[in-house]
């Protein structure tokens, strides 16, 4: 733009001058005098393109690298994710309707697996990890062996396009995660203290089988009926190690009635909690793992 205005203030200036000139001809100069004077002009405005070419260069070399992104992002999410996220990024696409959980709205830029505190936007590695890992038990699929690295990447700068809010917001800093602790009888019983005092039951079922008496009532933000997480099902969505299932206990499910709970809980019963919320898989035993439901995911 700058550039443009410069070549207009140029241009201006040249055609003042020819008139300028012109009307010293009347006064009775020379013509020759009137020639060198335009060709002295036309010089200038050549060495005047070339610089402005070249400047263009640059501003194009400096942009391709985002560019290349974009677009070969926009090519991955129209062949791999529109038919579920849809076109415009709002989670409409022709193949969504039976699904539940919804595929996400990427216009809110409200995400359920982040690293960043609740109410934060997520990090450019936390959608990565979600790309490639998938989200276990849902219809969102794991690209890490379909799509190399690049093109996760590159579409993930493409996902971020649908929310204005990646461009004027602040990310906050993600939450310290220190090593799990090590699991512990005492640990364990803490856990199973604070699930019950913190009334987890209530939505997750005394169990964790995610039949407790509000999960009936439970909906999303867009007013959709979520279930509580069934904790004997298997595989965690945000992630099955310790440190993931601390990390999204930690920083809440986004958009969820999933409650947060870095405020009210310490560091010592979260660990707690994340060490009992898995014991609960493992109590089914042998039992369990041979005796599956048939919409296990494992
Ligand atoms: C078969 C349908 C389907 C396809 C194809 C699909 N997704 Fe998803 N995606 C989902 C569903 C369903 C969810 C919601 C999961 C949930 O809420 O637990 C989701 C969630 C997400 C999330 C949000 C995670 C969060 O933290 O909230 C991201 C990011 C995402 N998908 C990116 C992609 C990208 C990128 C592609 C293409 C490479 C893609 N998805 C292809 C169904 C799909
Ligand atoms: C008001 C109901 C409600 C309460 C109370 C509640 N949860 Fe949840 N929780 C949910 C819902 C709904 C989800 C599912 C979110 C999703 O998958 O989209 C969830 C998800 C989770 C997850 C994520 C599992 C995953 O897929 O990665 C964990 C861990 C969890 N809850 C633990 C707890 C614990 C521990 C407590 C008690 C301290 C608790 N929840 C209290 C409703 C609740």
């Amino acid at each position: 733009m700058g550039n443009r205005i410069r070549v207009s203030v140029l241009l201006a200036s040249l055609l003042a001058l020819r008139g300028a000139a012109f009307a010293q001809t009347q006064e009775g100069e020379t013509k020759t005098d009137v020639q060198a004077e335009l060709q002295r002009l036309r010089e200038e405005l050549q060495k005047y393109s070339a610089e402005v070419k070249q400047l263009q260069e640059t501003v194009a070399k400096s942009t391709a690298k985002s560019d290349d992104v974009t677009t070969q992002g926009r090519v991955i999410y129209r062949s791999t994710c529109e038919a579920c996220h849809g076109r415009l990024g709002d989670g409409k696409g022709p193949g969504s309707r039976p699904l539940n959980p919804q595929p996400r709205d990427f216009t809110t830029g409200n995400y359920k697996w982040r690293s960043t505190p609740t109410g934060s936007l997520p990090l450019d590695s936390d959608l990565f990890r979600t790309v490639s890992e998938g989200v276990p038990g849902t219809a969102m699929p794991s690209w890490k062996k379909l799509l190399t690295r690049e093109e996760r990447y590159a579409v993930v700068q493409y996902v971020k396009l649908f929310s204005p809010r990646f461009k004027d917001e602040p990310i906050d800093e993600p939450i310290a995660i220190a090593d799990p602790p090590p699991r512990t009888p005492e640990r364990l019983a803490l856990g199973r203290t604070a699930y019950e005092k913190n009334k987890c039951g209530d939505c997750h079922g005394t169990l964790g089988k995610g039949d407790g008496p509000s999960a009936p009532t439970l909906k999303d933000d867009k007013g959709v009926k979520i279930e509580a997480f069934d904790f004997t099902s298997g595989v965690f969505r945000g992630g099955s190690s310790d440190a993931d299932v601390y990390r999204t206990f930690t920083t809440g499910v986004a958009g969820t009635p999933m409650p947060q709970y870095e405020d009210p809980l310490t560091e010592e019963q979260r660990w707690a909690l994340v060490q009992y919320v898995k014991s609960l898989l493992e109590d089914r035993g042998w039992f369990g793992y041979v005796f599956r439901k048939p919409t296990d995911p494992w």
